[in-house]
């Protein structure tokens, strides 16, 4: 028997909105018993410009949960509590490893309880994270939304966050089309296939657009020194001051270090249900595609293999996570195309359309990859060579890492270069694609040799650099030479 199709609301996801949620996120917790909290929130910024946020929250009781009612208020209590813990971590000359009660017992609680790692994730900073300007307008619109929290108190980094909120919002919809394409490839009904193909190509050029908009209010620099270093998580975070990872108090002596990664886009449940409603798979960095691996049978992505995007699921909060399993376990349209593809153009026309479109959205984020961590990188090698160690010796985090870790041979540890990573998601995007001309098209190879990019220009200096670099992504630490293959580090 055939699984049957997933029910939105069995998930918790909105048939208009997406991952988002369909009640609007609140701005504050309802229960008084919360004003510590909130009023923490409220002046985040200020009491980590003054350095005064470890004192407040080392004096902040433990709360407790039994006042949080309804799922809004569990998740608005998550976003706070993973500022805070976050703030608490990176906002100081040098990291804490530990995370005091106040926040760790009831933070531990609340992940158990969405089924979400007690760290900062998309859902934390983006899903969970906005309201609208105006309330009559809708939320796919970028210049409509708010962020509730920053670390910062800046535009750019709203601005960041933001752009991921009007996609998700935009690409909402996408979900439930999709899951009626599933259902008609059932029945055998192509004429709603390609109606659906082509409505999801059409929306997948908006997403495009939407990403392409990122350069107009987060500025390259600001986001690779000061929002990047908040988000840090603490997996392989040694060089950044957290050798052993994070502790989370609970206040019972028993608690031990762990590492999580901080909060990435690739925990972005909406771009992993494209990929796997397309049949698009990804496998290792390094790893080519296997023949022998393709079968005929409905939910063909799915034995899950090890590699980072799959392992970014963990981040995700629990209920989207299944969603994504049970739909690998049904998804058919690849097949389905497959199936007719010598018969039916326009049906092989509309799902080779989303597929270029889906890869041409990964062509305009490595783009931004390049200018918001490739280059910043480079000239924070090349500013930390030519200025003194006392400038800099009393400053520990994620910015001065890359700079302390240039120093190391990284090649044969099996870490992947940043770059080559996302190009190979891109390229494997294009995998699938049915019509000839679609897939030499899609497999044309982008020049690589010289990293030459177009925001990457050339680089006399970093040209004597013979050492391959280490650089903290968001959620992953990655290669940033080109020549390396394997496994990431994250
Ligand atoms: C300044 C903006 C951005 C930067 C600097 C950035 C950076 C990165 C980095 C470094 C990775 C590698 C994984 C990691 O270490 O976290 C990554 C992966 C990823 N990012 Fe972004 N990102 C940005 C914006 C976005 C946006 C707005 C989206 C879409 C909502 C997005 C979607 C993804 C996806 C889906 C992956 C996984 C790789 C793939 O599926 O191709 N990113 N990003």
């Amino acid at each position: 028997m055939r699984p049957p199709i997933p029910v939105l609301s069995e998930y918790g996801i909105s048939p208009k909105y997406g991952f988002l949620p369909d009640v609007l996120p609140l701005t504050r917790l309802p229960d008084p018993y919360y004003n510590k909290w909130e009023s923490i929130g409220a002046n985040l910024q200020s009491l980590i410009l003054s350095k005064r946020l470890r004192g407040v929250i080392d004096r902040l009781p433990v709360l407790s949960t039994v006042g949080l009612e309804h799922d809004a208020e569990w998740r608005r209590a998550y976003m706070l509590l993973t500022f805070f813990a976050h703030g608490y971590i990176w906002g100081g000359d040098t990291p804490c490893d530990r995370v005091p009660p106040s926040i760790s017992v009831p933070l531990l609680d609340i992940c158990q309880h969405l089924e979400i790692p007690p760290v900062s994730t998309y859902a934390a900073s983006v899903l969970w994270n906005f309201k609208p300007l105006f309330i009559d307008e809708e939320i796919d619109d970028l210049d409509n939304l708010a962020t509730l929290v920053t670390f910062t108190g800046s535009l750019d980094e709203s601005w960041f966050y933001l752009v991921s909120v009007a996609i998700e919002a935009r690409g909402g919809p996408i979900i439930p089309l999709m899951l009626t394409a599933v259902a008609a490839a059932r029945q055998g009904d192509s004429v709603t296939v390609t109606r659906c193909l082509q409505a999801f190509a059409e929306r997948l050029d908006d997403l495009g657009e939407l990403l392409r908009r990122m350069h107009e209010s987060c500025d390259p620099g600001f986001f690779y020194r000061r929002i990047r270093t908040f988000l840090a998580g603490s997996k392989n975070m040694a060089e950044a001051g957290l050798p052993r990872g994070v502790m989370y108090d609970d206040g019972s002596g028993k608690s031990e270090y762990v590492q999580y990664s901080g909060p990435s886009n690739a925990q972005s449940s909406l771009i992993q249900f494209f990929d796997i409603i397309l049949g698009v798979e990804h496998r290792p960095t390094g790893e080519k595609p296997d023949p022998s691996s393709e079968s005929e049978r409905e939910g063909r992505s799915r034995a899950p293999k090890h590699n980072f995007i799959q392992d970014m699921r963990r981040y995700m909060p629990g209920p989207h996570a299944r969603f994504l399993n049970d739909v690998g376990a049904v998804a058919n349209i690849r097949e389905f195309v497959e199936s007719r593809a010598a018969s039916d153009r326009p049906l092989s026309i509309a799902y080779d359309a989303c597929l270029s479109m889906l890869r041409a959205f990964r062509d305009i984020h490595i783009a931004i990859v390049t200018r918001y961590i490739v280059l910043p990188s480079r000239e924070n090698r090349a500013r930390s060579r030519s200025r003194s160690p006392e400038a800099t010796r009393n400053r520990v985090n994620l910015a001065t890492a890359s700079k302390n870790e240039a120093h190391k041979k990284v090649k044969g540890t099996g870490g992947t270069a940043l770059i080559p990573f996302l190009k190979q998601a891109r390229d494997e995007t294009g995998e699938p694609s049915i019509e000839t001309w679609a897939r030499k098209f899609m497999s044309r190879q982008t020049k690589v040799s010289g990293q030459n990019d177009f925001f990457l220009g050339k680089d006399e200096k970093s040209e004597a650099l013979d050492e391959p670099v280490v650089e903290h992504g968001l959620a992953g630490t990655w290669s940033m030479d080109e020549e390396m293959g394997g496994i990431c580090n994250y």
